[in-house]
């Protein structure tokens, strides 16, 4: 009999069963199109005698010895709900249905609900880490009934990457809190990519540097305080050369990313919630505007080109230095903003997100890992359910050495017309949290101008005042 079912063998599921099966799991799998699970069989080599095909749901579950653990891996939505449906139909108490796509945390809480009452138990589990992740260890994030999650444990423990020997998995909370925080991975990964994009404009527009060179540079940034899965690959990326035209392949790639949700639904829980996440909202924004190409050559040409080159008399290699700086300190920014977003959640939903342990499970395996995530980890460690990273060490001491290199890039990049959007909101963010006297007396008393809304005045705190506005002319 099978330790687990898998249900949908497109890349991340084929590539989570052969990691299932490798690490000792008989699996059992299905897919909707017939033609994939030969496919997917006739290409599992040695791991084939671990692997179950069946040819439908039903066939499924039969193959798994009880308590059957069947993990859905299927376009997040609707299909989902279709799945899982016919599996609980042939389900027992005690068996668990394990959403290990994408889903919107919203519709997990749903479905959770919704099968506990059936006895069935649904985790919610993100999964970070692409194809690669998915077959030689992603990190995981899960939800959901703690008995359930123990009943299988084991099975993703042994799948997820490892740091220091420790697996990159675990319980984030009840229902949705693990595709809660996978989303939130989502939008820090987009506001990662951002702002590396930003400084690889201020590099290529301002400074004139050919792809090989910054190929080099974010090598060397790979080795400091910047190492991260994304600087590695951003250094790889730029040192490729089409075959086809000799050209550093990221000069022959249209300028259009796409973007399948997650990082927006990030933005909008924030939101919800009342956390400024303005780091990863300028990115979500970024990524909606590149894909208005049309409307960008138009308006180039509308307004004219900025001038976007440096000064020649600046010194470029203060500047590249500046330009490590800022990217540190926008990525603290950017980090304080998603972790205060997570610790928002957990107090609105009562999750109780570890969030230490959150930053702990995403040192590898996903696609955010990096050594700075060690850090949130010890930090988190030490200064417990603190409320801001930027107020927590090393961070605090990081943000005082850096943000004059991030105002110093922002404001050089600015004056000539290179697009800032995520580091210029990260510097905004900066300086408005250690603005002690803000500029929001104006605000309130407009409000209370026209809504009668009230304030409090500095030398009564605590009791709501008017203005005298009706006295005033007109
Ligand atoms: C991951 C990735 C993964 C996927 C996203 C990309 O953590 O492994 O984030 O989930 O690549 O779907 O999202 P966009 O298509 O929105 O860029």
């Amino acid at each position: 009999m099978a330790d687990i079912g898998l249900v949908g063998l497109g890349v991340m599921g084929a590539n989570l069963a052969l990691n299932m099966a490798e690490k000792g799991n008989t699996v059992a799998v299905f897919n909707r199109t017939a033609a994939k699970t030969d496919a997917f069989m006739a290409h599992a080599g040695p791991l084939a005698p671990r692997l179950v095909p069946t040819k439908s749901l039903p066939d499924l579950a039969a193959a798994i010895s009880d308590p059957k653990p069947v993990v859905l891996m299927v376009t997040a939505g609707p299909a989902v709900d279709q799945e899982a449906e016919v599996l609980a139909g042939v389900m027992k108490p005690g068996d668990i249905i394990i959403d290990c796509g994408n889903a919107n945390f919203h519709d997990t809480r749903r479905r959770e609900a919704e099968f506990k009452a059936k006895g069935i138990d649904f985790l919610g589990v993100g999964v970070s880490g692409g194809e690669e992740g998915a077959r030689h260890g992603p990190s995981i994030m899960a939800g959901g009934d703690p008995k359930a999650w123990a009943r299988v444990e084991k099975i993703f423990n042994a799948i997820a990457a490892k740091f220091d020997g420790e697996p990159c998995a675990a319980l984030c909370g009840p229902d949705g809190a693990g595709h809660f925080v996978k989303t939130i991975h989502n939008g820090i990964e987009y506001a990662d990519m951002q702002m590396i994009g930003e400084v690889y404009g201020v590099m290529r527009d301002g400074l004139g540097l050919t792809a090989p060179q910054m190929a080099e540079i974010f090598a060397h940034w790979n080795e400091g305080p910047l190492k991260s899965y994304l600087i590695e690959i951003t250094s790889k990326v730029l040192g490729v050369i089409d075959e086809k035209t000799g050209k550093p392949i990221v000069d022959i790639i249209l300028d259009t990313a796409g973007q399948k949700g997650t990082g927006r639904w990030s933005a909008m829980e924030a939101q919800d919630l009342g956390v400024p996440a303005t780091v990863i909202e300028a990115a979500v924004a970024a990524r909606a505007l590149s894909s208005q190409k049309a409307e960008r050559v138009a308006q180039e040409k509308l307004f004219g080109a900025a001038p976007r080159k440096f000064d020649t008399s600046l010194n470029h290699e203060a500047i590249l230095k500046a330009l490590e700086g800022a990217l540190l300190g926008g990525k603290i920014v950017a980090y304080a903003q998603g972790f205060a977003v997570m610790a928002k959640a957990s107090e609105t939903y009562g999750w109780s997100l570890p969030l230490g342990t959150i930053a702990k499970i995403w040192r590898a395996g996903c696609i955010i890992r990096s050594v700075f995530l060690d850090d949130i980890s010890k930090a988190y460690a030490t200064s417990g359910s603190a409320a801001n990273l930027m107020d927590i060490e090393p961070f605090t001491g990081l943000l005082k050495a850096n943000n004059e290199s991030l105002r110093l890039i922002v404001a050089e990049a600015l004056l000539k017309g290179i697009p800032m959007p995520a580091l210029s909101s990260a510097l905004a963010y900066f300086d408005l949290s250690r603005t002690a006297r803000s500029t929001a007396d104006l605000t309130q008393a407009q409000r209370d101008f026209f809504g009668a809304h009230g304030f409090e005045r500095l030398d009564a705190p605590g009791v709501v005042s008017h203005g005298p506005w009706a006295m005033g002319p007109g």
